[in-house]
């Protein structure tokens, strides 16, 4: 069975990417087939993992086949990492399809069923999604099985966090009742500082009741920050790190929630 997550946050520079890549790459560490989508037309997903920015078969050609019902093949926009993930790349085309997307029918359901077609060759689809709650991200809640939040803990971080989940509460009552929240990440947390202990607390009480927060938080480091522009993981980067640590204890949480 292939799970689908969204990884998710309209605000931005929280580690949705940073997230994606490591997570991804260590649940092929342990054994998974695992392909990632860049639903951002930043592309620093595509760029992260290495690839050029001027690809020409991206997810958008993907997504153009399926709302003009052509015949065509799933797998040509899979781009295959030397760490064993795959990508489905994206580039700053992408922002034009975030636009036609609204005068398609069924339009929140395009990447969905996109995804589908794949679904078979794989045990995890992460979506890297955009910090906006437009229709690509929408398109990103519907396809997916649960969503992942990665959080910083600063103060503001509460407020943009109601209103993710009521944009989730509300794809799950209106186009995907099967999806679920996966859990709350905090990310770059600066473990040693009173500020951002108060600031986990505040999200702990306020939801750590109904929705999951990971045990496991991502530490503010210095080699998680040059990764970016290494083209591949914590783990071939640094792979004896805090950091690397850190995303390989988040992978097994992910894996118990199967
Ligand atoms: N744990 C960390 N420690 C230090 N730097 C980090 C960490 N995680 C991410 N970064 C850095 O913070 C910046 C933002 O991270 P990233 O691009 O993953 O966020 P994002 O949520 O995907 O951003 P956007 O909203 O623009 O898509 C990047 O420069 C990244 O290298
Ligand atoms: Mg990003």
């Amino acid at each position: 069975m292939c799970k689908v997550i969204a990884i998710a946050n309209q605000k931005g520079g929280v580690a949705k990417t940073t997230t994606t890549i490591n997570l991804g790459a260590g649940l092929v560490k342990s054994g998974k087939k695992v392909v990632l989508v860049d639903a951002d037309p930043q592309g620093n997903l595509t760029m992260g993992l290495g690839f050029p920015k001027n690809l020409k078969v991206t997810l958008k050609s993907m997504m153009e086949n399926i709302i003009m019902g052509l015949e065509f093949d799933p797998k040509e926009a899979i781009l295959h990492h030397e760490e064993g993930v795959d990508l489905i790349p994206s580039n700053k085309l992408l922002a034009g399809m975030d636009m036609s997307l609204f005068t398609v029918e069924d339009r929140e359901k395009v990447l969905k069923e996109y995804l589908e077609l794949l679904k078979d060759e794989y045990d995890y689809i992460l979506i890297d999604c955009m910090p906006s709650l437009g229709m690509l991200t929408l398109n990103a809640l519907s396809a997916a099985d649960s969503v992942l939040i990665p959080v910083q803990p600063q103060y503001y971080a509460a407020d943009g966090l109601m209103e993710l989940l009521k944009v989730v509460k509300g794809i799950h009552q209106r186009f995907n009742p099967d999806l679920q929240i996966e859990g709350i990440l905090f990310t770059m947390d600066n473990c040693r500082y009173n500020n951002a202990k108060r600031n986990k607390q505040a999200i702990k009480t306020t939801y750590g009741s109904d929705i999951r927060i990971f045990e496991q938080t991502i530490p503010r480091t210095e080699s998680l920050a040059e990764t970016a522009s290494e083209g591949v993981s914590i783990f071939a980067y640094d792979g004896k790190s805090k950091g690397a640590d850190s995303y390989l204890e988040l992978v097994q949480e992910v894996l118990k929630h199967a």
